[in-house]
């Protein structure tokens, strides 16, 4: 599904270039379940970036089910990543005067539905997470845990064909983060693609394989072994 080949990456400094991404080679299949992992600094949230088709500015081949990304028109940039790609970050990134209902509905409202129409999306995708009967409520009457769901609800009502996460347990106690990663490995084992930023080894080995990064490289590229 995504195949990377060769993406380097520059950041302009002033008349400096900063050499961000070298030369990455990465494939990852519909189905998988990847961490990335990496000191800071990096490069995880670069490469992310791009996979996610934030960022268009890149060097060598990315294509997604055989489509060149390099060469879209920038309308058809910002389709691909609503129509495939949904974000779950580290601070929720919630809209704290908003309900819950309405948090998540935003993505289906921004690609022009009603929000009668949503409604059953919401319902849907609430419960997937575990947040049926939390829909009138406030993010701030949430815990972290619960305001990580809501986002990964959003994140999810578009049915995308793969989630990116950035470091999405990094704000939660070891606890909530153990309940936030086996949602994930829910949601995976019913079929979705996840990438994933971590620092924690331990969510790290609960992905099937992990990535390293290390100053704009990639060092290692391994699947995780599970115990029965
Ligand atoms: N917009 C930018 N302009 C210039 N340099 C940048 C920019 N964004 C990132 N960088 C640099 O690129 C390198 C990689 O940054 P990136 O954010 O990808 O790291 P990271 O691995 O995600 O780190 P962290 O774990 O702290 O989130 C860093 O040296 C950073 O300073
Ligand atoms: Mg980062």
């Amino acid at each position: 599904m995504i195949n990377l080949s060769h993406i380097n990456k520059y950041y302009r400094q002033g008349k400096q270039r900063f050499h961000a991404l070298k030369d990455i080679n990465i494939n990852v299949d519909e189905g998988e379940f990847v961490a990335i992992m990496g000191e800071s600094g990096s490069g995880k949230s670069t490469l992310i970036n791009i996979i996610g088709f934030l960022d268009e500015k890149f060097e060598g081949l990315y294509e997604f089910n055989g489509e060149n990304v390099g060469k879209l028109s920038r309308s058809t940039f910002s389709k691909i990543r609503n129509q495939n790609v949904g974000f779950v970050f580290q601070n929720f990134k919630l809209i704290n005067n908003q309900t819950v209902k309405d948090n998540v509905a935003l993505p289906l409202l921004y690609a022009g539905k009603t929000m009668k129409e949503a409604e059953p999306a919401i319902e849907k995708v609430l419960a997937e997470v575990g947040l049926a009967d939390f829909k009138d409520q406030f993010p701030k009457n949430l815990s972290g845990g619960q305001q990580q769901r809501v986002s990964i609800a959003r994140a999810l009502i578009s049915r995308p064909k793969f989630l990116i996460a950035d470091e999405p347990t990094g704000a939660l106690d070891s606890h909530t983060s153990a309940e936030i990663i086996d949602l994930f490995k829910e949601l995976n084992a019913a079929g979705m693609t996840v990438i994933m930023v971590t620092h924690d080894p331990k969510v790290g080995q609960a992905t099937n394989r992990i990535i390293r990064i290390l100053d704009g490289k990639k060092v290692s590229d391994e699947e995780v072994a599970h115990a029965l």
